[in-house]
């Protein structure tokens, strides 16, 4: 834990009065930080209060008594901005208690509100009013001000006289929990400070939970994060460490990038889930329309589903199913590469069909074949199962899971064209490498090719939701317009269309017409090169660097998990895949950052 932040309903709610109190009880386990003030100066009266607590200095102190961002006008003075905060939380042992200014809606800046720190910082929130008269409406009021902004106080604390009726109504209205002054000062204090209470959620999780890919004995314990903001995991320890792998290659542009937060807020302003058959709404649509504009088949349909394996499942449901409707149901081989990785559901293990990962449900597997990242191996087995191939499908430019592991755009074009010469349909997987990973917003643009079928996950909601989508090209639609209801596609999952996510992705899809990004992942890929670019094999492409470490043992190489140590010893988050470490941040990674995960690259392959 960071600490927590003391918010007032308003100015002379009692913050500072709460914090002294506050800190008298707990002088050794927390500290005092007010960021912001005006007027008389609460770090001194807090300093002066409790002698023996450590007060930080504010960032900024301005001697009028008004209005943060006016005092800074008037005094001609820049107003820090959300980040300058951020960057200047004081890195100490103990958690911070946060004084803030005003209200939460009090203004931080030209365009944004101080609720907006909040939401950044991601610290549990004491909001604090006074129990005078009108308590019950100034409080609820607060509440639902932050709700907008996706908050939810840890704790209400009452101050000043003890009112048993207004901490009832406001518990019942608010769905807080409320706790007068008296009775936070005397027991409290955990409770009020929400996220502290966390000691034995480790064991709690070993009890409780089964992890993805993780042994029940014998992994590592759990990182436990209690935040996340830019390229940066806060820890429950206190340690703040860079994402180095984008939380499993879903996170775009940062962790809970403002702009995607503030389209979910908004999204929650009117939706949460609807079914999708026979249902529609803006953000889906808006949503399929920058997609498909977004890829070679503008005129094609999107279907959605929820992770890039039922994105896959989609795909080759829908290859075989074409085939059907076009009088060939002998067609029911697909094609996937050697290394190739399209998720764990069944159709996607088959096409995949990992040894390690999936050998034990062979017996349960439609029938595959596997080739090497090669056109000419592709053409060879085309050849000798001529009318029996659906689809090929294949990870454009780098097989993610199986090693990051890169192919030329020469020859991606080259496996497409074999496709396409034998008729046979193009699934290009771009769960992982879709979204601009590579440089180009989907990999296969720069083979110039259109496939057939094209997979999207991840990165679709700029990571923030779960999303995943099928673009399906018109040359396959057609087979499909038709009101035969036996020739419909019956698939379909309960969160289909999840209107939240879609809000999102369209918010992201949009944003991603400026080309920031763009400039971001040349600028990573343009470190990547300068600062790791001259190692013996490594392969660098987009925001994507990778490189294998001589070891015995492959994927469960024991070296795997000591280098994710060694990494996290540096304060990076890394999880090779075997002996293949490798780093694919999000796109605001600062070069500070870069330099960081670099660092940690080369010492633990050292
Ligand atoms: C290329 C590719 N396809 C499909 C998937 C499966 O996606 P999900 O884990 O969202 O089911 C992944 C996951 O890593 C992937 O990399």
């Amino acid at each position: 834990m960071n600490g927590f932040v003391v918010c007032g309903t308003d100015t002379d709610a009692g913050k500072t009065w709460f914090c002294i109190e506050w800190l008298k009880a707990n002088a050794d386990g927390y500290v005092y930080w007010k960021p912001v003030e005006t007027g008389e100066s609460d770090t001194a009266k807090v300093r002066a209060a409790v002698p023996g607590a450590t007060v930080f200095d504010p960032l900024l102190q301005l001697g009028e008594a008004i209005a943060p961002t006016l005092a800074a006008k008037r005094a001609g003075v820049a107003m820090p901005n959300i980040a300058d905060v951020l960057a200047a939380i004081p890195v100490c042992e103990k958690p911070i208690v946060l004084e803030t200014f005003g209200s939460p809606l009090s203004p931080f800046g030209p365009s944004v509100l101080q609720a907006e720190l909040l939401v950044a910082l991601g610290w549990p929130i004491v909001l604090v009013t006074l129990s005078t008269v009108g308590a019950i409406g100034r409080t609820l009021q607060a509440c639902a001000g932050l709700r907008e902004y996706g908050l939810q106080p840890a704790a209400i604390v009452l101050m000043g006289e003890r009112d048993e009726y207004a901490e009832q109504e406001i518990a019942k209205f608010s769905g807080c929990d409320v706790i007068s002054k008296a009775e936070a000062l005397a027991k409290q204090w955990h409770r009020l400070a929400g996220a502290s209470a966390s000691d034995n959620s480790i064991e709690r999780d070993r009890a409780a939970i089964w992890h993805p890919y993780t042994p029940l004995v014998g992994a590592d314990d759990p990182l436990e994060i209690v935040g996340a903001l830019a390229e940066f995991l806060e820890l429950a320890d206190g340690r703040r460490i860079i994402d180095g792998i984008s939380s499993w290659w879903t996170i775009q542009h940062g962790h809970r990038h403002p702009p995607l937060m503030n389209a979910l807020r908004q999204a929650m302003t009117k939706f949460d889930h609807v079914m999708f058959a026979g249902i529609t709404h803006e953000p889906a649509v808006e949503a399929a329309e920058l997609l498909l504009e977004s890829s070679p088949m503008p005129a094609g349909k999107v279907f959605y589903s929820d992770n890039g394996s039922t994105a896959v499942e989609v795909a080759l449901k829908m290859a075989y199913q074409v085939w059907c409707h076009r009088g060939e149901p002998q067609r029911t081989l697909f094609v996937g590469f050697e290394n190739g990785y399209h998720g764990d559901t069944f159709g996607a293990m088959a096409a995949g069909r990992d040894p390690l990962f999936f050998a034990k449900f062979d017996p349960l597997l439609f029938r595959t074949l596997r080739v090497p990242v090669s056109a000419t191996a592709l053409a060879d087995v085309l050849d000798q199962h001529p009318n029996q191939v659906a689809a090929v499908i294949l990870e454009p430019l780098v097989q993610g899971a199986g090693g990051m592991r890169m192919h030329s755009p020469q020859e991606l074009r080259a496996i497409f064209d074999v496709c396409h010469e034998r008729g046979v349909y193009f699934i290009a997987d771009e769960v992982m490498t879709g979204g601009g990973r590579t440089g180009t917003f989907w990999a296969h643009e720069r083979a110039g090719i259109a496939p057939d079928f094209l997979c999207a996950g991840k990165t679709l909601t700029g990571g923030i939701m779960p999303l995943a989508a099928t673009l399906i090209a018109p040359h396959v639609v057609e087979h499909f317009q038709t009101a035969d209801r036996t020739k419909t596609f019956f698939h379909g999952h309960s969160f289909t269309a999840y209107p939240l996510a879609c809000a999102v992705a369209a918010k992201n899809l949009k944003n991603m017409r400026t080309g920031e990004w763009k400039r971001n992942v040349e600028r990573i890929e343009t470190f990547w090169l300068r600062s790791l670019g001259h190692l013996p094999g490594v392969r660098i492409l987009g925001s994507i660097v990778a490189i294998d470490v001589e070891a015995e043992g492959g994927y469960l190489a024991e070296v795997g998990a000591a280098m994710r140590r060694s990494a996290l010893e540096e304060g990076v988050l890394l999880r090779p895949l075997g002996n293949v470490l490798y780093a694919m941040p999000p796109y605001c990674t600062s070069d500070l950052s870069l330099e960081r995960i670099a660092s940690a690259i080369r010492s633990t392959i050292r």
